[in-house]
């Protein structure tokens, strides 16, 4: 029998834990080199093939900006689900933008934070995300930038996870823009994620859900 590489869970909790800039850019800094294979491949982590499944299945289009790109496991799946339209990815990390570089999937990788104005110009039709929106991570303070560089009626396809819907304030922000017409059709699906290998690896996160939340800029 093959042993459960126990790795990933210590890093995953870290990341949960994570309270600012500084902490998230030091542990990506030490976690890019693993994170596919002891976490991602060990715990089954499903969410960005179920955000990828989402945002082709509303029609989604390129060029796409994928936010907290990571390793580029968002953009693998658009690839293999057959999305050939231009994909950018953007990330803070210059190590987690290193292991994506080496995919070749990306047209461009900018390096950049998220909750910050973005230095691209407003030309995407789809901004897509996973795992960036989460505990210890990014909240509602990036919707701003995203949408200044989204083109009307483009489409977004973002993972929330649970965890942080309500207490980082993902609900009242998205009502907010609904609201004051600056998205529309937002919709939601819940999904599970990560796989059942997670469980004998990491029992408290194994049974996580996340919201994809889906809508069009105005
Ligand atoms: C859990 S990883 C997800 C990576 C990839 N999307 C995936 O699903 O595997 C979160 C990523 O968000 C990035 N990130 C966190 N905060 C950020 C910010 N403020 N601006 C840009 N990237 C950020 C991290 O560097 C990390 O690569």
């Amino acid at each position: 029998m093959i042993e459960p590489d126990l790795r990933a869970a210590a890093d995953l909790t870290k990341a949960l834990a994570l309270n600012g800039p500084d902490a998230a850019l030091q542990l990506y800094r030490d976690w890019a080199a693993t994170y596919d294979s002891t976490f991602a491949a060990g715990m089954e982590y499903n969410l960005p093939a179920h955000v990828a499944r989402a945002f082709l299945a509303a029609k989604g289009e390129g060029p796409v900006l994928d936010v907290g790109a990571g390793t580029g496991l968002l953009a693998q799946s658009l690839r293999d689900m057959g999305l050939t339209d231009p994909i950018d990815g953007l990330d803070f990390s210059t190590e987690m933008l290193a292991r994506a570089a080496e995919k070749n999937l990306y047209r461009r990788l900018i390096h950049a934070d998220v909750t910050k104005p973005l230095p691209v110009r407003r030309h995407y039709n789809g901004i897509t995300s996973s795992g960036t929106f989460t505990s210890g991570h990014v909240g509602p303070a990036a919707f701003g930038p995203m949408l200044d560089i989204a083109l009307p009626n483009a489409l977004f396809s973002l993972s929330v996870n649970q965890r942080v819907w309500t207490n980082m304030g993902f609900d009242t922000a998205l009502k907010t823009l609904e609201q004051s017409n600056h998205i529309h059709d937002l919709q939601r699906i819940e999904v599970q994620v990560y796989g059942t290998a997670a469980q004998a690896i990491d029992p408290d996160h194994a049974n996580d859900r996340a919201w994809i939340v889906l809508f069009r800029a105005t």
